[in-house]
Formats: structure tokens, sequence, C-alpha cells
């Protein structure tokens, strides 16, 4: 590989010519007929970026060519700059990661939403690429913070730059419940805002007074999900049970195990950390939720469903009559096979509409779903035993990939939370330490990062937390293993790609740290040194 190329994340082969092909308003886009989609979208972002109207013509005359090569994988591309751009693809994925590619050696500017300039060449160069892995992951938690659907739509678009093609997206938790459900409008009219939230880490006590909400209709939803679609983007919604439940059951008080037998109403949760407040494993609550995720599904065409099943102390279920002889008549030994039940509930009411069910690893303790992919969080251990029984695997051990972890030891850093995670760690990130990818009877499919937003209470701060951790991961999920060298890394970031992001308006960290403007003087965080031992979250 080159090291003189300027790409983020780096393609697999690339060599440079001589000079450049100069692009100008009178430049035509052709493609075959598959490919018209990642056409039409290069014809747009690069016509917002140069003010072309960039005509379509037959794929033998255009001087951006889109081709159709049955012979590479759906997601893999070549990308030749000769007299014209030549690209061939395995499919429509592999056509638009090329145009991406062809943005990125445009310049910078080719990531404005308008134009700033005249001059516009490519240079001669020859590329050809793939991905790593078949699942480039991000979750990100609207649930703890609402991120606005245009913040959305943008973020979707810096993660496709990034080649990524998937949003998990955590849509309910214990203080916000953000997508409409018809069938249940409280849900979205009493779970969707909360009068106020805590202020730095819990463990401070110090609430911000301030009422906080927001929520997606369906047709935002739709229009999300195309969006990201346009981009080769799968998105995963996530409805969590049965823990991190408190917005539904404030909502819903019937759902609620502890509001069963009388206890006073719960509000949409104020408070960051683990909740003891879990739902009643009940029909009436199996039945609400199947009529939740019948909605669901007809929204997100994605193949996983994610039901997550993190974190659910079982205080409330140990003290429940119900909960007890519901696990007896179930004939499980105590109240915590009834997490695993209650999940296995739900997933077979998705597999019945033809989805297979994404969860935490926590589920493996008590036996998974059939089909599930497991997002192992909680260190690699859970994903290599899912892989050891079959299951299909994401890594995104905490301790790694976690974005809303302090991206260093200085007291500057905004709300420092978690473990010290840098640039270099997560560029460094091994999805398999030490283990071979292949052999197992269940499949890697790939890694994500995830980015929790309770202490991220803006786009802005959002931004700043993701990037540029978020490159250097785009590079990990991406490219070629071998041979990985964090300074060449680093040169392509700051020689170009942190360029690209200011076009875009990321607000990412500075590499010298965070400006003035960056910091929360006086709000605690709570960090931690990574102890295997220990691993909770806030
Ligand atoms: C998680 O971090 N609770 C999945």
């Amino acid at each position: 590989m080159s090291a003189l190329h300027q790409l983020v994340p780096a393609p697999w082969s690339f060599s440079a010519g001589t000079g450049g092909l100069t692009l100008d308003a009178g430049t035509t886009l052709g493609a075959d007929p598959e490919l018209g989609g990642p056409r039409r979208w290069l014809a747009r972002s690069l016509g917002a970026a140069t003010g072309w109207d960039l005509a379509p013509a037959a794929t033998a005359d255009a001087q951006v060519r889109f081709l159709l090569d049955p012979k590479l994988d759906a997601e893999a591309y070549r990308l030749e700059v000769g007299d014209a751009v030549v690209i061939s693809a395995g499919g429509p994925a592999g056509a638009f990661y090329a145009a991406q590619t062809l943005l990125q050696l445009l310049g910078p500017r080719a990531f404005r939403q308008s134009a700033v300039g005249s001059i516009w060449s490519v240079p001669r160069v020859s590329v050809e690429d793939k991905p790593r892995f078949g699942y480039r992951g991000t979750m990100l938690d609207v649930a703890r913070h609402f991120m606005p659907k245009d913040n959305l739509l943008r973020f979707i678009d810096v993660m496709a730059m990034h080649k990524l093609n998937v949003l998990h997206l955590h849509l309910t938790d214990d203080q916000g419940w953000r997508i409409q459900i018809n069938r249940y409008p409280k849900l979205t009219e009493t779970g969707a805002w909360r009068r106020e939230s805590s202020l730095g880490s819990w463990r401070a006590g110090v609430f911000d007074g301030r009422p906080h909400g927001g929520f997606y209709t369906q047709d935002d939803l739709r229009e999300i999900v195309a969006f990201a679609a346009e981009r080769h983007i799968t998105v995963i919604p996530e409805i969590d049970v049965p823990g991190h439940s408190q917005a539904a059951i404030a909502a819903y008080p019937e759902l609620g195990e502890g509001q069963a037998e009388g206890a006073e109403p719960v509000e949409v949760w104020t408070r960051w950390g683990i909740n003891e407040t879990v739902l009643a494993v009940s029909e009436t609550s199996l039945e609400f939720y199947r009529n939740v995720l019948d909605e669901v599904v007809e929204i997100f065409p994605s193949p996983w469903i994610s039901l997550g099943g993190d974190e659910v102390p079982l205080t409330q279920w140990q003290s429940s009559t119900a909960a007890r002889g519901k696990a007896e008549s179930l004939g499980l030994d105590d109240v915590s096979g009834l997490h695993s039940w209650f999940v296995g509930q739900l997933a077979l009411h998705l597999k019945g509409h033809g989805r297979a069910t994404s969860v935490w690893d926590e589920i493996g303790d008590g036996g998974l779903p059939d089909g599930a992919l497991v997002a192992s969080w909680r260190g690699y251990e859970g994903g290599i035993d899912a892989l050891r029984k079959g299951y299909d695997v994401v890594m995104c051990p905490e301790h790694k990939l976690y974005l809303d972890h302090r991206q260093a030891d200085g007291d500057d850093e905004p709300v420092p939370v978690g473990f010290v995670t840098t640039l270099q760690a997560v560029y460094e990130f091994d999805p398999l330490p030490g283990l071979s990818a292949e052999g197992w009877p269940g499949r890697l499919l790939g890694a994500q990062a995830n980015i929790w937003t309770e202490h991220l209470d803006s786009p802005r701060r959002v931004q700043f937390a993701a990037f540029p951790r978020l490159s250097a991961i785009s590079e990990v999920f991406w490219s070629n293993p071998e041979g990985r060298d964090y300074d060449e890394f680093l040169t392509r970031l700051t020689g170009a790609h942190l360029a690209r992001l200011e076009a875009m308006g990321v607000e990412y960290r500075p590499l010298s740290g965070p400006a003035p403007w960056q910091q929360r003087p006086g709000v605690e965080g709570w960090k931690r040194d990574y102890d295997a031992e220990q691993l909770v979250r806030n």
C-alpha cells in the first residue's frame, strides 16, 4: 500500500500515477442500470459541493462510469482514474463506497453542501478495495439524550463517509422512549420526556432542573431508514427489555413488576445508572411488547431487531410472588431464568416476522434465542462463548469501543467517565485478540462502536466523543489489518481527514485536547481504571 494516499479508511490496494483528471460543469455520470442509486447519490453530493448539474450519460461516454462487475463481491470495487473515472463494483454497495472514495480524492471541499471553489481535479490513481468485515457498526443511544432528526441524518452521512454500514439505534431506556407507537400513544406522550436529568455522574447527586425530551414519528423513522439505506446503512432498532424500561412503565404502569402490587407510580427516570425497575414477566407485558414489535418491524426492514436484554437487576422479581411463581411454573431454578425466557418469547414473535433478534451478551448467561446476533459488550468472553455455541457475534467490548469513555486522562476532558480510551487504543483494537476469526461454529460478523449519551447532551457533544475515534475505528472495521501503523494513520488524519470532518461541520476533539468551549468545568464525571472484574457501567 502506498503511503501517499490520504484515504480513510485506507483501501486494500492503492497506486498513484501522475497528474490529475479535471472535472468541470460538463462532467457526465453514467451507470449500469443496477448502479443507478450510487450514481444519483454522487450526482447530488458532488453537485451540491461544486454547484454543477452533473448530467447522466450513456455509461460508455460518461466521464465518471459505474460498471457492474459480477466477479467482485457486493461491497468490493475498483476505481481507476485515467482519462475518465472508471468504477467497477460487485453491486450498489461497492459502487457507493467507490463514490465515497472519489469524493475523498477530490479534497475536503467535496464534503461541503455548497460550492466554495471552482477547480476540481482527481489524482490519477488505481484503487482496489473491499471491507474486512460485513458488519461495521455504530450504536447511538438516542434515549438518554434525544438526537434531533436533522442531526441524526447528518450523523448517518458522516458514518457513510467512513464506509460504516450498521446503525444500531438505542430507542428506549429508563430515561426516555423515542419511537412513536400508534397503538400506545402514552409511550411518547408520557415516556418521551423527563422532568430533569442528572448533571454529570449520578453519583454526584446533582440535577439540572431542565426538562429533556423528543421522539421520532413513524414517518421520521421511515425517512431515517430510507436515508440510511441510500447510503448502504442498515438501521437496527433496539427496544430494550426487560430492564431499562422505566419510561414505558411510567406510561403504562401495568407493565412494571413493582407496579403490579400497587406501589407508587414511577416517572420517566431522571437519574443515570442501573435501575432496579423491571418489566413484569406477565402475559400483559408480553402482549404489549408483541404489539409494539408489530409496528417496529413495519418501519425497520433490518434483518435484526434488538431486544437489548442488558443490565437486569433481579431484586423486583425476587420479591414478587407472581415472578417467583412464574419461574416455578416454567421449571426454572430461580427468577434469574426469567430474563432470557422473556426475551426468548419476544424473539419467537420476531422470528414469526422473519426477523432475527440482536441481544447484548447478558442473555447468553441464561440461554440465547435461536439465530441470535450477540453484541459482546462485557469484554470479549460473551462473544467468544456465543461463537463456540454457533451464534453470530459482533464485538463491542466496553473497555475498547465505548466512545462515551474519556479520550485522555486530563481533567479538561468534558465529564470524564469510564476508562481512558485514546485514539491510538481504538486504532489498535483487535476484535478477537490472539484468536482466529475463522473456524468457529458461529460467525464473527464484525464489530461496533457504542456511543452512550448520558453525558453527551447535544449533537456537538456526540461529535466530540465520536470523532476522530470513529474515523480510526472505521479503518479497523474496513481495512487490511496487516501492516497497520498508527503514525501513518495520523499523517492521513491530520493531512486530509480532519479537514473533511471540518468540511462536514463535525466538531471533533482536537488531537491536542478539548477546546475551551468543549470543556465542562465543574460537572463531575466518574473515572475508572480498567479492571476486568469490575465491569459496571456508570
Ligand atoms: C450496555 O452497555 N449496557 C450494553
